[in-house]
């Protein structure tokens, strides 16, 4: 977590590195600073809060520095304060830090032996001085930064400057993310690609244990053991409009509103108009795999997570074959079990988790297969995979997934029935017949976008509740999972999402006249969630009973499920497959609306970090 940016070239620092800092913010946001060489000093300014606050006190000042840093903070080590801030001067070092870095208490200790003043809580200082002990005893950037590198232990990206090299602006990576934009004599460095879209979309990405020495015209990478690496540069093909709010009032509601287009770009190119099958472009040497594989094992976290679990029942379903799900923070602490048969999946919005990325490496430990499914091209875990699907959703800002979700959840079935194909498990006409339901998705979806003036009354009724039950049966359980999380990140109600079948087994005891209770329960055109409905009837009564209100996301025209429910959210009849892609949007919508009544920070809300780059 934490953003952070460097710059160096000719225009004005102080507008390139707020610029850059205003896009990073959904890293962090509770403290913030930058610092700028002018001439033969560095000045820094850092204040507690949000770049706001650091504009407001920087809107007076004018500087004529080229060069400088800033970051944008996300609490690990020590409270947010203006004295944790970044950028931290020590001597003639000055540097901004994302990670952790877990040795730093027994380096501290050895520097206040050293008599030097340490004035943070943080981590990010202790390097500060390292690095700073490398420049006092004469050594240039290019010797300092492997010396440090060799000493420190944990996940870090700094970008650093030093007052005896002040043409030169150096870039570290070792497990948290760094890249490198290359401009017209000018570089930046930056924690993603948000923060330099808009002045270039020339781009190197920085791997683990590599770092950067940028000149204004050029650029040196090296590893930690002193090789030198060419540097590759790619072109981004995402444009800086698409980091815009386009007239939204937030980035998320711009973003489910997106969906249909995402969800059409994700599927465009993949499919094979000569049998009219589902054929993912992205597998290349997957797909000889496919079908010798016994078993996916698919590893993420949030709302990714529960992206996986729909996962699972589309490939148990369509391919019959056992698929575990885990949480990444869990996976490689209880010695997974794997094999050659096994596919390891991992799957990310922004390929940057910590945790994701542990499970990845835990697999490649063990030799197994791995697969993401990803939407950040570029990004650490897009690069280590095997294979990687992209979604194609563009950028996603709010801190809230909500148009990656659905994406995954497109590229998961893809894979299903591709691999139910392979496999034999699916008829060739069940592949064509699913294939071309999802070609209709993206109208799909633009329908049930559509209800948004509905779902926002339903929010207006409700937004005062404390307590909100989500619930949901077979494919629709991970649905319930995932509307109870997008209403409490954004809404801090405290809100639950449990197979309904669970409720009676200990939580229905909190449902009472305060409790508004989500049951999702479309039908869809096959025989098996019908079966389930009944028993999802069920399950509303046993809640009505306790005077909870209702709330159904259900079929048009569902008449049996509008009498039990005090207000019903109505999505297209579409195939079992397609349900819960189409049951999604109204619980990020009534999450959305229940936000903005109750007047939180809907883009950034509080304890929260778009990317978490820390375990
Ligand atoms: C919730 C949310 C998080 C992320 C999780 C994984 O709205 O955004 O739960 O889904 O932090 O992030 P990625 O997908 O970037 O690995």
């Amino acid at each position: 977590m934490c953003g952070i940016i460097g710059y160096l070239g000719s225009s004005d620092s102080k507008k390139v590195l707020l610029e850059g800092l205003t896009h990073l913010e959904y890293r962090g946001y509770d403290s913030a600073g930058i610092a700028i060489r002018e001439k033969d000093r560095v000045d820094v300014f850092r204040v507690e809060g949000r770049i706001k606050s650091l504009e407001e006190k920087l809107a007076s000042k004018q500087f004529s520095g080229t060069v400088g840093i800033g970051h944008t903070r996300w609490a690990t080590h020590g409270a947010p304060s203006e004295l944790n801030a970044h950028p931290h001067r020590v001597g003639a070092i000055t540097l901004v830090h994302n990670g952790i870095i877990e040795n730093y208490s027994e380096h501290k200790d050895t520097l206040v032996g050293m008599g030097r003043k340490i004035s943070s809580e943080t981590d990010s200082e202790i390097a500060a001085h390292l690095f700073d002990l490398e420049a006092q005893a004469g050594r240039k950037l290019e010797e300092a930064i492997p010396r440090v590198m060799s000493q420190l232990r944990g996940s870090y990206a700094f970008v650093i400057m030093s007052d005896f090299e002040p043409d030169i602006l150096a870039g570290v990576r070792n497990g948290a993310p760094l890249l490198i934009g290359v401009g017209e004599k000018e570089h930046f460095l930056a924690s993603d690609i948000q923060a330099v879209l808009h002045r270039t979309n020339q781009i190197i990405f920085l791997q683990d244990g590599q770092f950067a020495l940028c000149k204004r015209d050029k650029v040196t990478i090296k590893t930690a053991e002193g090789d030198r690496v060419q540097p590759d540069i790619s072109s981004i093909d995402w444009t800086s409009e698409q980091m815009d709010k386009l007239g939204y009032p937030h980035y998320m509601l711009k973003e489910i509103f997106e969906q249909s287009q995402a969800a059409a770009n994700t599927i465009d190119g993949n499919i094979d108009h000569r049998d009219g099958i589902v054929s993912i472009r992205e597998l290349g040497s997957l797909l000889t795999l496919l079908p010798k594989l016994k078993r996916l094992c698919i590893v993420a976290c949030g709302t990714a997570r529960h992206a996986g679990i729909v996962g699972k029942y589309y490939v148990e379903r369509l391919a019959q074959m056992p698929v575990e799900v885990d949480f990444g923070s869990e996976f490689r602490y209880r010695d997974p079990i794997l094999d050659q048969e096994t596919l390891l999946i991992l799957i990310s919005q922004s390929g940057e988790t910590a945790d994701t990325l542990a499970a990845l490496r835990e697999g490649k430990r063990k030799g197994v297969p791995t697969l993401s499914i990803c939407n950040v091209r570029g990004s650490t875990l897009s690069r280590e995979s095997d294979v990687v699907l992209h979604t194609n959703a563009g950028p996603e800002i709010g801190v809230a997934s909500t148009k990656a979700f659905t994406t995954q959840l497109v590229v998961l079935y893809m894979l299903a029935i591709q691999l139910g194909k392979l496999r034999g498990t699916l008829k060739k006409d069940k592949a064509v017949e699913f294939t071309r339901e999802l070609l209709h998705l993206p109208l799909l979806i633009e329908r049930v976008l559509g209800t948004e003036p509905e779902i926002e009354a339903i929010a207006r009724k409700y937004y005062s509740r404390p307590f909100f039950f989500y619930m949901g049966r077979g494919i629709y359980y991970p649905i319930a999972l995932e509307g109870a999380l997008k209403l409490k990140e954004i809404s801090y109600i405290h809100a639950e999402g449990y197979p309904s079948g669970e409720l009676k087994h200990g939580p229905i005891a909190l449902v009472d006249t305060d409790t508004v209770t989500v049951s999702i329960a479309p039908r869809a055109s096959n025989g098996v969630v019908d079966t389930l409905f009944e028993k999802q009837i069920s399950n509303l009564l046993e809640v009505k009973a306790r005077k909870g209100s209702i709330v159904s996301i259900g079929t048009e025209g569902d008449l049996r499920l509008r009498e039990y429910s005090d207000q019903l959210i109505s999505i297209p009849r579409t195939s079992w497959g397609l349900s819960p892609i189409l049951a999604t949007m109204p619980v990020q919508l009534l999450a959305y609306h229940i936000a903005v009544l109750r007047q939180t920070d809907v883009d950034k809300p509080r304890n929260l970090a778009k990317s978490v780059t820390v375990e």
